[in-house]
């Protein structure tokens, strides 16, 4: 078997808190491709790679915590997992809740969550709460529903998520042979920067960390917690992470930095990933571009950005935010000649 064919927990056995035998809840996450970017590339005169989290099963990186804490979550004898969710944790926890054969319950907040990471969640069968709140009222709400009733917490607090994730600075390692500067990441929760800079310390690399948070929901920039977040990135509206301390210790040991980039940023990055790059991902993961075109690589000759999720989890938003435009056309030849070769 190759890599890309093997669970993740299998091919980082060696590096993850699991033993042989372990129950393993796997959908063959993680071996994501490593996409080179031209057009980034000479934009901001280093060379760009993107790292395809979207590529995972569910669509997202939550994918490699999520096989970590729910397999950690069977082998300790859990019937139920819960988050709270902007809806890719949501969504992946579902999933692999569904193939353990456990019950999932997610909070998400009402009316910003995007349509695809709905229909995930409730496809894989979870309860879904729709809470009159935002993001952080989910979270802290959960923590205590879970503080008092037998039900695993999957949201990145959870220790097994970190780790899972950590492998997706394993997996840039090797495949640039310790080539890589610099790191440009969304930051919404903190748990994937949190996770990078700890696969990176392990491995003794040491690129240097680049977050984005969006304009409207940039806690980690201005230094205080954001009671009423608002970003059209809906994955990254959280107006106080979990991984406060984590995230900061990743941007200042690593010599980084969290920066904050607006809306308008955000959604020019997706529109070019989209339209020039060939690239389709969701807005969130737009941010790192985003932040790497607003503030440049600064210096940096191999540079990485993480593409967290897949565009089509959010058609909602690519169909508000495009370039393009749809020709109505009745059913007649001359018409169609006009539509597809006349001026545009
Ligand atoms: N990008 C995407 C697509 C996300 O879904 C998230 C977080 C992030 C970036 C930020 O990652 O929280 O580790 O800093 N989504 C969480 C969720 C909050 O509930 O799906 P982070």
């Amino acid at each position: 078997m190759t890599a890309a064919h093997v669970p993740l927990i299998e091919r980082y056995r060696d590096r993850l808190p699991f033993a042989d035998g372990d129950p393993l809840i796997s959908l063959q996450e993680g071996s994501t491709p490593l996409l080179q970017a031209p057009v980034l590339s000479e934009m901001v005169g280093a060379s760009v790679r993107l790292k395809l989290e979207g590529a995972n099963p569910t669509g997202s990186f939550k994918d490699r915590g999520m096989t970590c804490a729910v397999s950690a979550a069977v082998r300790d004898g859990a019937k139920a997992v819960i988050c709270a969710s902007t809806g890719n944790t949501a969504a992946s926890a579902a999933a692999y809740a569904a193939r353990a054969g456990i019950t999932c319950a997610v909070i998400v907040p009402e009316g910003n969550i995007a349509q695809g990471k709905m229909a995930q969640t409730l496809i894989h069968g979870a309860r879904v709460i729709s809470l009159a709140g935002n993001f952080d009222q989910a979270l802290t709400l959960v923590r205590e529903l879970t503080s008092a009733h037998p039900i695993v917490l999957v949201n990145s607090v959870n220790e097994f998520r970190i780790e899972g994730q950590k492998t997706a600075a394993f997996e840039l390692h090797e495949d640039l042979d310790g080539d890589l500067d610099l790191l440009c990441i969304p930051v919404g929760n903190a748990g994937n920067i949190t996770s990078y800079w700890r696969g990176f310390r392990e491995l003794g690399a040491a690129p240097r960390l680049f977050g984005f948070q969006a304009k409207g929901a940039a806690p980690l920039v201005e230094g205080h917690v954001f009671e009423a977040p608002e970003t059209v990135a809906s994955a990254i509206r959280i107006g106080n992470p979990v991984r406060w301390e984590d995230a900061m210790a990743a941007a200042t040991e690593s010599r980084g930095a969290i920066r904050s980039v607006s809306d308008e940023e955000i959604l020019a990055a997706y529109r070019l990933l989209g339209s020039r790059e060939g690239m389709f991902c969701e807005p969130a993961s737009a941010a790192s571009v985003a932040g790497l075109l607003k503030y440049g690589a600064d210096g940096a000759s191999h540079v990485a950005c993480v593409l967290t999720g897949r565009g089509l989890k959010d058609p909602e938003t690519a169909i508000a935010h495009n370039d393009g435009r749809v020709i109505q056309c009745p059913v007649e030849i001359g018409a169609i000649e006009e539509a597809v070769l006349g001026d545009p």
